[in-house]
Parts: C-alpha cells; structure tokens; sequence
C-alpha cells in the first residue's frame, strides 16, 4: 500500500484538499478568457512557504479542463506553468507551443535585421548565435502569437523571484492583453515578497488587480487531509491521536501531510492500523524532525539575512500580542536596539516569518509555531555563550 501522503514541497497529490475560494477565484479568471465574455487580467496570490501555492497551480493545471467543461467556455484554454527561470521570451514560447522559437543557429555574428537574436559563448569555437522567430520580440508580442488557437492561462510560480524588470514587463503586457482583447491571464504566486516587488516595479495600474492569499485551511479540511486517506483504506484514526496530531499541525498543509507520512509509515502492520503507544510515539518523534528540520533552516537563514535577533524579539512580542500593528513591532524593535526596525519587519515579512494576510497593518504569524522555535533555541544559545564560572 502505497503512502499517500507526500512530504516534497509543491508536489502533486491525491489528497488535495479544499481551497474553495481560491479555485473559484482562477475560475473567475478563466471565465474571462471566454470569447464573449472577454476581459484578460492578473491575478496575484501569495502566501508564506508550504501553504500549498505550487500545490494550487499543479491541481489547477491538472484540472482546467473539467473547469472549462463546468463553465461552458466556447473554446477550451490551455492552462501552462511556468517559474521565472523559464519566462524569457523564447522559453516561454517553447514551454506554451511546444515547439521551438529558434529558427537557425549560426556560428558566425552576421544576423538580418528584423529577426531577435541571442549570443551564447561557446568556449573555444567562439561565438554562436541563435536566432529566434522575429514575429516574437516582447510578452505582448508571444501573447498575441500563442493564443491565436486557444485563450491562455499562464500560470508563473516563484514570481517573486522575477526582477523588477521582468516583472514590470509582464504586468505591462498583461494590460496591454486586456486594451487589445488578447485572450492570455496569469497567476502570479510567491510569498509575501510578491507584494513589495510589484509595488516597486512601477506598474501602478496593477495595485488594481485581485489579490489573494494562501494561509491555514479551513479546520475541516485540515482534519480531512489527515483523516480521509486512511477513510479510503476502510482505517479510521482514533479521535483522541487525530486530536494530538490537529494540535500539533496548526492546520499548515505541510504539516499534516508530514504527520499523516508518519503515521502511515509507523502504525500500520499488514494493513491494520494499530494502537500502540510506541508506535505512535515513533511517528510523532519523526513528525517533529521533519517540523525542526524545517524551523533549523528558517533559522539559519535569519541569521544569515542578519534578522535572526529581531525574530527573537518579535517572538516575545507575539506572546502578550497576537496580531501587533507595524507600528507597535517597530516601537518595541528600536525599544530593544534594532537600529532599523522597519527594513528588520520588511526582511521577516518576506521570509514568511510574519505576515499581513487581513489588514496591511496588522502583522500575523507566518509559518506556525515557528516563533517558539526561534525563542527557545536563540535563548539556548544565548545561555551557552555566556562565560561559565570558573569553579
Ligand atoms: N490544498 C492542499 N491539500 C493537500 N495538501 C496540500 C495542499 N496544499 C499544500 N499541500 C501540501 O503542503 C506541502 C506544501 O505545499 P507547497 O509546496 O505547494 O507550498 P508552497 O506554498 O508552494 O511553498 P513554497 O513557498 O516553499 O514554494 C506539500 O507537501 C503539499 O503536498
Ligand atoms: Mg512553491
């Protein structure tokens, strides 16, 4: 019996589950790629890591079909991924068509004019020079190119990984589609960096298009990702260890199907789930490596993006305050000898330490329970480099 369950981030699986109003949402999105109902725009999600944004984008490609079916488009749309890495022109086209941009591949630097080329350093057989397609030269330009047969929904994960400049291009051409009615709509989701980017990329028109984030789920949902593939086995966990295991994942997506890999690898003989405490005390002990392997590397990385103490501070904070202002952290900051309070927020909010899911002033808690970590281990480390006594 295969483990359903599936610790790898952003991998697809079975069990996936609610997201309602998101997918409604990319729906809503889809709708206006119909032909007489035309109206081509952005949509903007993001969310702190392992909330399940890759997550959404695979189930969404996977079943944008069965969503044109439900909505009676007059042409079916094709649904594409894509990250950054691969969003140059000729990339894309390739990843949209599947076919290639490149029309020759020249050794010598002689080109036509009118026809975009690209330089590559060949080491010692000097320089070779691709040319690609000249119909397409900007987004706006392949957009228009690659939805002549269907209307397109490209969806860019990781898009807070895009520059500036690459940003600002795409969210130009995005409105250009919407001026000249070209049947292409993009998902852009990242973590809460996305916010900051698109604000700085000077594309000011696209603080108009929908945002939506991507947080805990909804309890129910919580307690069917960790209970239903055992339902499907005819296995039914015991309320009181579904209890502990609810508790314990704060309903963060990453942890529940870290926990429900567990509890299928641990408690369960020839098909039987048993209810032995050693057994379940294994899955828990193995759950909770997975979690503080997890919170070790988001540790390290405050210190290396040197926030590590405001975190600490910020920590103390949350426990007298669950949803401080900007203000009331940046106070209690500089109260504490961060001399840049507000860049130490800004690098925290990026890091999906902490967060601003309902109100842009008011600041939550990124991935769970992660400030508990950050307390106990920095206050360990703390009390170990204080000079012992000598006796
Ligand atoms: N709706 C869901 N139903 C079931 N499992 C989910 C769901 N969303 C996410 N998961 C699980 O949670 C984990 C994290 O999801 P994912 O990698 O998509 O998060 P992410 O937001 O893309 O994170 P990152 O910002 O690090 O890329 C994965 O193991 C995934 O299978
Ligand atoms: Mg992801």
């Amino acid at each position: 019996m295969r483990n359903p369950f599936r610790q790898t981030l952003g991998s697809l699986n079975e069990n996936f589950v609610g997201r309602d109003y998101e997918i409604n949402a990319i729906k809503k999105l889809i709708q206006g790629l119909s032909r007489d109902n035309l109206d081509p725009k952005a949509l903007i999600c993001y969310g702190p890591q392992g909330y399940g944004k890759t997550t959404l984008l695979g189930y969404v490609a996977k079943h944008s079909d069965r969503f044109c079916k439900e909505l009676v488009l007059d042409s079916p749309i094709k649904t594409v991924r894509a990250t950054p890495d691969v969003c140059d022109i000729a990339s894309l086209y390739e990843i949209i068509t599947g076919e290639s941009a490149l029309v020759e591949e020249i050794t010598q630097d002689k080109t036509d004019a009118g026809v975009n080329v690209g330089i590559a350093k060949f080491g010692s057989e000097g320089a070779l020079t691709r040319v690609y397609d000249s119909s397409v030269k900007n987004y706006l330009e392949l957009f228009k190119t690659v939805s002549a047969k269907n209307p397109i929904l490209l969806c860019i994960d990781e898009a807070h990984t895009m520059s500036s400049d690459q940003m600002r291009r795409m969210l130009l051409s995005i409105q250009g589609c919407t001026e000249r009615d070209i049947p292409v709509s993009v998902v852009l989701a990242g973590t809460p960096k996305l916010q900051p980017l698109i604000r700085s990329c000077g594309a000011t028109f696209a603080e108009r298009y929908k945002r939506m984030t991507i947080g805990p789920l909804d309890n129910r949902y919580a307690r069917a990702l960790l209970v239903e593939p055992f339902e499907k086995q005819g296995m039914n966990l015991p309320e009181a260890r579904v209890k502990e295991a609810l508790d314990n994942c704060h309903n963060y997506p990453f942890f529940l199907q870290a926990y429900g890999h567990s509890i299928w690898e641990h408690c369960i003989e020839q098909g039987t789930l048993i209810e032995r405490d050693s057994m379940w005390q294994r899955a828990k002990d193995e759950f909770n490596e997975t979690k503080n392997r997890m919170y070790g590397e988001r540790y390290g990385e405050f210190r290396k993006e040197q926030v590590l103490y405001s975190a600490y501070v910020i920590a103390e904070i949350f426990k007298i305050n669950e949803v401080p202002s900007h203000v009331y952290l940046a106070d209690y900051l500089r109260e504490k000898g961060v001399p840049d309070p507000d860049e130490a927020i800004e690098k925290l909010d990026e890091l999906g330490y902490i967060w601003n899911p309902e109100k842009p002033w008011a600041y939550e808690q990124g991935i769970p329970s992660l400030m508990d970590f950050v307390g106990n281990t920095f206050e360990q480390e703390l009390s170990q480099s204080q000079p012992r006594s000598k006796d």
